[in-house]
């Protein structure tokens, strides 16, 4: 009954024409504009009609995290969810749902003011196939959603809880030793075979602090880090392999400040709860990177 992936993300960005040549020649995302839509560009990463909106308003920020429910009465029954457990919820207008090309959707906050909507039926189009925005070996891995997100976090307990009531699970996976003799931990939910779909960590200023892309491929992660090394983005943590999901990845600044991860041999989500204090190898901070500002490792 619970969420099943995230379906789409959508950000405000300062600059839509420096964000459509990192996400095509950099990234390698598809990007379209739809007629009498200008200041919005949708980045395909499959046969959906979008897996990434951005929209020109300056915020370099989330503004929704698009989790998908499977079908009418699974949209239904989560909103009696929600109003049960005193959550409150918007409809979308019709102009909202007709801009995501989804069948229905709510809009809500989680308990760090993080931008959600929660949607059955987004636009597959099949007569579409993804066409790189520059070449690939191999495509992008999307059977678990978009990828995952890194977002603002109000405390482990409360964000566990709301997360857990859309239906997700997990727990902390890292205790990371911090200045003082203090640990930091990282929690992490998923609500499919995907390790996580969200995780919460150091408290940050954005909603968002990364997000993960995945290929099927290892030589695509290497080939995307080649062109961002060869770039004006930073490499702001180095290629290595995460201890929770198995990911081999490396984090690149965006042209919007927060971190984009592009990974490659994500493990499925385990079923029992264990932890870990780092990294199996790799994952070096750049100098660049401020205090706190990543949490994967
Ligand atoms: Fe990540």
């Amino acid at each position: 009954m619970g969420v099943t992936e995230l379906g789409y993300v959508v950000f405000g960005v300062s600059d839509l024409a420096e964000w459509r040549e990192f996400a095509t020649s950099l990234l390698g995302l598809e990007a379209v504009m739809e007629p009498g839509e200008p200041n919005r560009l949708y980045l395909r990463s499959d046969y959906h009609h979008h897996r990434i909106v951005l929209e020109q308003d300056g915020r370099d920020d989330l503004s929704a995290a698009g989790l998908r429910v499977a079908g009418v009465e699974e949209f239904a029954a989560m909103q009696a969810n929600l109003r049960a457990a005193g959550i409150h919820f918007e409809q979308g207008s019709p102009e909202l749902i007709r801009q995501r090309r989804v069948l229905d959707l709510i809009i809500l906050k989680d308990p760090a003011d993080n931008p959600i909507e929660i949607f059955h039926g987004p636009l597959i189009q099949p007569h579409l196939p993804f066409h790189p925005g520059r070449r690939m070996h191999s495509h992008f891995l999307t059977g678990g959603g978009v990828g995952h997100m890194i977002l603002r976090n109000a405390g482990l307990d409360a964000m566990y809880r709301f997360y857990r009531g859309l239906g997700m699970r997990g727990g902390v996976e890292y205790k990371i030793a911090a200045p003082g003799g203090n640990s930091a931990e990282v929690l992490f939910m998923h609500c499919n075979d995907r390790d996580h779909t969200v995780a919460f960590g150091p408290p940050g200023s954005k909603s968002v602090n990364h997000l993960m892309l995945e290929v099927t491929n290892i030589d695509d992660v290497f080939m995307t880090h080649d062109l961002m090394q060869a770039s004006k983005y930073p490499v702001m943590i180095s290629l290595g392999k995460h201890a929770n999901d198995h990911m081999f990845s490396f984090y690149v600044q965006s042209p919007s400040g927060w971190l984009v991860e592009v990974g490659y041999g994500g493990r499925p989500a385990t079923h029992q709860s264990e932890y870990y204090e780092r990294d199996t190898y790799g994952h070096v901070f750049s100098a660049q990177m401020g205090p706190g500002m990543s949490i994967d490792k």
